[in-house]
């Protein structure tokens, strides 16, 4: 097998992230470093190590949770709960992480995976994976602010990629963007003086969460997930 697939097999992280361990030395195939990930490995024979450590190759896992409010995202914290205190004890829990992040008050599609190569094709800007989001305002909308933030709003720091708007009744909407920058969605509505009182990420690319109710997970399979 080919180093570099035998790496991704071991969930060190995508191809190109692969190629940077390698240039870096960061790779040892029975002691040696590697400078070629297409070299050819046995995966049963050789001691594979990533900063001297013993690469295992892991059982890619996938899961969505259906996450509540008042949950961080983010592997411990002082003060609040963490998103992984919602995964059951039948999860496979070993080296999983969300990919991306919710906000502490937002519901809604969280995937946890142990699969480096997956997370990083759906959160690389460049791939500009779509996430629909449901979002209740303080205010009713105007057509041309749903039109400023559909042509791409600046949020201060940044200005956003073109985004889709559908109307659900006069103070609640579903909003689709195709990029993950920190409180996004109630930067955009802020932006044009409306405020975000309730977030839930409905949908994560092709995932959604029907037939879920809150804090369920459930284990999907790698190819439910539409990406390239
Ligand atoms: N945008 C936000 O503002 N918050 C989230 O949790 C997700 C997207």
């Amino acid at each position: 097998m080919r180093l570099e697939k035998y790496l991704v097999q071991c969930g060190l992280g995508s191809r190109r992230e692969i190629k940077e361990f390698v240039i870096s030395g960061k790779i040892k195939v029975n002691n040696e470093i590697v400078f070629d990930e297409g070299i050819a490995i046995d995966e049963i024979n050789d001691f594979i190590t990533f900063n001297d450590n013993k690469l295992k190759k892991k059982t890619l896992k996938y899961y969505i949770l259906y996450k509540k409010a008042g949950y961080v995202t983010s592997a411990s914290d002082e003060d609040n709960p963490v998103v992984n205190d919602l995964l059951p004890n039948w999860v496979d829990k070993k080296a999983l992480f969300p990919v991306g992040r919710l906000d502490k008050d937002t519901e809604g599609l969280l995937l946890f995976t142990n699969d480096g190569e997956l997370n990083y094709k759906m959160t690389h800007p460049e791939k500009k994976f779509s996430k629909k989001y449901y979002a209740k305002l303080k205010k009713e909308i105007s057509s041309d602010d749903i039109k400023k933030i559909e042509d791409g709003i600046d949020i201060g720091s940044h200005t956003c990629l073109p985004s889709k708007i559908e109307i659900i009744d006069e103070n609640s909407v579903y909003i689709t963007i195709f990029e993950g920058k920190y409180h996004q969605v109630k930067r955009m509505f802020k932006a044009v003086n409306n405020k975000v009182v309730y977030l839930k990420r409905v949908e994560f690319g092709n995932l959604n969460l029907n037939g879920m109710n809150l804090g369920d997970v459930r284990e999907i399979k790698r190819e439910d997930i539409l990406i390239d």
